[in-house]
C-alpha cells in the first residue's frame, strides 16, 4: 500500500480526552468487543494517554494490561493516569521501533485503537503477531477513510475497512469485520493469527 504513516502529535493529547469521544466511540462498547473473562493479559498497543487502558484494567480482575507507546510524552501521561487511577494491574512501557519487551505469545488479547493508520509500512503488525497467543484475539479499531467526517485524521491518511483488512492479512492475520458496530466514524476488525504454528 502506497501510504505514509500519519503520526499523532502529542501536543494534541487533549483531543483524545474530549467527552464527545464517548458519544461516537464509547469505551465500554470498544472493550466489549474484546470478549474478556477477566483473567487475560491484554496489550494496549499505542495506548496514548490511556483513555482505554484504565477502564480495561478495571475489567481484568485477575488479568493485566501491558500498555505500550513510542512517544515519551504520551507514556508520561499514561504513567500518571495509571498512577492516579489506583489500578494495580496496568504496566506501561516506552517502546522504540515496535520492539515490545515481552515474550512471544504472551498476549491473550491485543487492543489497538486509532493506531493502524499511524503504523503503515512499520513492523508493528509483525510485532503484534509475535505477541499474540495462538488462540489470541487482536482488536483493531480505527478512523474510517471512507466516511465523511469533520473530526479525526484526514481521509487521505485514514484507511477503509478493506484497506485495513488487506494490511492485516499481509501481516499473517485472518480477519473478521465487526458488523453493526454503532460507531459512525470507525471500523472494528477482529483478527487472529492465520497460522498460529508459524512463528
Ligand atoms: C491517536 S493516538 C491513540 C491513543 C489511544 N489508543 C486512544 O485510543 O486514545 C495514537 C498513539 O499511538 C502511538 N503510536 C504511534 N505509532 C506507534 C508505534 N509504532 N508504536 C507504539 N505506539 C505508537 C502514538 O504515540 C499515540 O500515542
Amino acid at each position: 500500500m502506497n501510504r505514509r504513516p500519519h503520526k499523532f502529535d502529542p501536543s494534541r493529547a487533549e483531543q483524545l480526552e474530549r467527552p464527545e469521544r464517548q458519544d461516537f466511540l464509547p469505551n465500554d462498547r470498544v472493550l466489549d468487543l474484546l470478549e474478556l473473562r477477566g483473567a487475560e493479559t491484554v496489550v494496549d498497543y499505542g495506548a496514548g494517554s490511556g483513555v482505554l487502558t484504565v477502564p480495561l484494567a478495571r475489567r481484568l480482575e485477575r488479568g493485566m494490561v501491558r500498555a505500550v507507546d513510542e512517544s515519551p510524552e504520551m507514556v508520561e501521561k499514561l504513567r500518571e493516569r495509571i498512577k492516579e487511577s489506583g489500578v494495580r494491574n496496568g504496566i506501561n512501557y516506552l517502546i522504540e521501533q515496535n520492539r515490545v519487551p515481552l515474550g512471544d505469545g504472551v498476549a491473550d488479547r491485543i487492543l489497538t485503537v486509532n493506531l493502524l493508520h499511524e503504523v503503515i509500512g512499520e513492523t508493528a503488525l509483525a510485532e503484534m503477531r509475535r505477541l499474540l497467543s495462538p488462540n489470541g484475539l487482536l482488536l483493531v479499531v480505527d478512523w474510517r477513510g471512507d466516511v465523511e467526517r469533520e473530526i479525526g485524521p484526514p481521509a487521505n491518511v485514514s484507511l477503509s475497512p478493506a484497506e485495513a483488512t488487506e494490511l492485516l492479512e499481509a501481516a499473517g492475520f485472518s480477519v473478521t469485520p465487526v458488523q453493526d458496530t454503532g460507531f459512525p466514524y470507525h471500523f472494528a476488525l477482529l483478527a487472529r493469527s492465520a497460522n498460529p504454528r508459524t512463528p
